[in-house]
């Protein structure tokens, strides 16, 4: 066994043992206990009980990360609870509920799971965390009391706010995540308006995990422009710019392998 397996060895039963005990209520001792010392920014986000949050993030700082520990610590905590995550297309989807699920593993199951699907995870409490492409035809018809938007940016306004309905009748709270993708859209709007929500913005050369000499691989490897957007949560202009912003969304379609700044990941 590796240093690597054997810490998540460690973190795996001293979650059991301390999950023995209620959920914390605190969002930033759940993490812990679920085996993740949350980054400074995280700790300030999990602590906040504002019902509506905005996170503007550049790649790998772990805003993902946060949104997972937030929903499964909302299904946790409040019995009959509903949380959507929701992304742009069913494989990011899936990609965001995996880590809730992953997290809820990893926890020792405080509550058995009643069933564990691909795109859905219910809770003996009652609670269901559910994952959607944000397709309007897929959300309509819910009642949240958290909504998570993963990639928000890439979102389209409209089945975004097909999706508000949801929150009514619950007064539920929203987390919104995203790198920036242009100055258009809600994601884009909601960050720079006046509305009551919690901002949160951190490049990736703010994240002590991210290593200088890793960014700078990948500042060589694509357009400046592109660059200054995923990892420095540049809003680009998208209209006139130096690149037309449909070849950059071309580029981030084929996909840079951000992926590989995941150097540090101890697979909680
Ligand atoms: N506080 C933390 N401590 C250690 N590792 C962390 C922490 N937060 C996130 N990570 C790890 O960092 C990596 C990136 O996290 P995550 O996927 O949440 O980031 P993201 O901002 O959503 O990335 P992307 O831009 O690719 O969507 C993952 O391997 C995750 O496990
Ligand atoms: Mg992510």
């Amino acid at each position: 066994m590796n240093a690597a397996s054997l810490l998540k060895e460690a973190r795996r039963l001293r979650a059991r043992d301390v999950l023995r005990d209620p959920v914390p209520e605190n969002p930033v001792e759940f993490a812990r206990v679920v085996g993740l010392e949350p980054d400074p920014w995280q700790r300030n986000v999990l602590a906040s009980d504002h019902p509506r949050k905005i996170l503007c993030c550049g790649r790998q700082t772990g805003k993902s990360s946060v949104a997972a520990i937030l929903a499964l610590h909302k299904a946790l905590t409040k019995p009959g609870a509903v949380v959507l995550v929701v992304a742009p297309g069913e494989r990011q989807a899936k990609l965001a509920f995996s880590k809730a699920l992953s997290l809820h593993r990893g926890a020792g199951y405080p509550l058995p799971a009643h069933s564990e699907r691909r795109t859905g995870l219910e809770l003996s409490n009652g609670s269901v965390i559910e994952a959607l492409p944000a397709a309007e035809r897929t959300t309509r018809g819910y009642s949240a009391d958290l909504l998570v938007v993963d990639e928000a940016a890439a979102v389209g306004d409209l089945d975004y706010f097909a999706l508000l309905p949801s929150l009514v009748a619950t007064r539920g709270e929203q987390v919104l995540l995203s790198t920036p993708r242009g100055q258009r859209g809600f994601f884009h709007e909601v960050f720079h308006s006046e509305d009551d929500w919690m901002r949160v913005m951190v490049r990736s050369d703010e994240v002590d995990r991210i290593r200088p000499e890793d960014l700078q691989v990948f500042r060589h490897a694509m357009p400046e422009e592109f660059y200054r957007q995923e990892f420095l949560c540049d809003w680009l202009e998208t209209e006139g710019g130096l690149f037309a912003y449909n070849d950059i969304e071309a580029a981030l379609e084929a996909g840079a392998n951000v992926g590989a700044l995941q150097l540090e990941d101890e697979g909680w």
